[in-house]
């Protein structure tokens, strides 16, 4: 099955935009989330149309607050009136639960199989892309930190949190290519010398190139 095609234009000229000025939560992210979303959709035989909508609303409720974004975003695609051209009133209170059950930092298992296969596809298990995502958000929601190494730790912590009582970061589906992703990671972020040598490198382009001053006053994404 394929996505349809009325439904895909109105996302990518309507929604997408709204990713403008995210940096950290941006269109390179998106893309990420989709392409893993439609691979687990696939995976288990999902509604493919259900499962680009979810990766592609799920983080636009960023520009009000990091906190409550999975509801910002839920209640934005719960408004959004042009969906209900392609979906029910069941699909669409699926997807919405979907999306307010996507925070890696969850504890409770998300409420349907679409907000499990949103949430893994969220994770990002290659630790340069977390390097600089995370990186990103700690400098927008932590202005009382100041330096590589109190962000850095901050960031670590923050991640070692994510560890179920397996000792594994958490995953609530087992498709072998995600699982595969986050075992590499696993080998990479635990070894703690390396993950900080990432980091630091990260810190230091964004810190000479720019990117950080506009990371703090001009993207809109916490
Ligand atoms: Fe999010
Ligand atoms: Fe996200």
């Amino acid at each position: 099955m394929a996505i349809n095609l009325d439904l895909k234009k109105y996302i990518e000229e309507k929604i997408f935009p709204k990713y403008e000025k995210y940096y950290s939560h941006g269109m390179l992210h998106i893309n990420n989330v989709i392409k893993n979303t439609l691979l687990l959709a696939e995976y288990y035989n999902l509604d493919e149309n259900m499962a680009y909508v979810i990766a592609s609303y799920h983080d636009i409720g960023l520009n009000v607050n990091r906190e409550t974004h999975e509801y910002e975003s839920g209640k934005f695609l719960d408004n959004d009136s042009e969906l209900k051209k392609y979906f029910n009133s069941e699909q669409i209170k699926i997807m919405k639960e979907a999306v307010e059950d996507h925070r890696g930092s969850r504890k409770e298992e998300p409420r349907n199989i679409y907000g499990k296969i949103l949430s893994d596809s969220d994770r990002d298990f290659d630790i340069e892309v977390l390097a600089k995502r995370q990186l990103a958000t700690s400098l927008k929601n932590y202005p009382e930190l100041t330096t590589f190494d109190e962000h850095f730790e901050r960031c670590y912590q923050y991640m070692l949190k994510r560890i179920n009582t397996s000792g594994k970061f958490n995953l609530w589906t087992n498709n072998p290519i995600i699982i595969e992703q986050r075992n590499k990671f696993e080998t990479d972020y635990l070894n703690k010398e390396f993950a900080k040598s990432v980091y630091e490198k990260e810190w230091n382009r964004i810190k000479n190139d720019g990117t950080m001053d506009k990371i703090i006053n001009y993207y809109e994404d916490y």
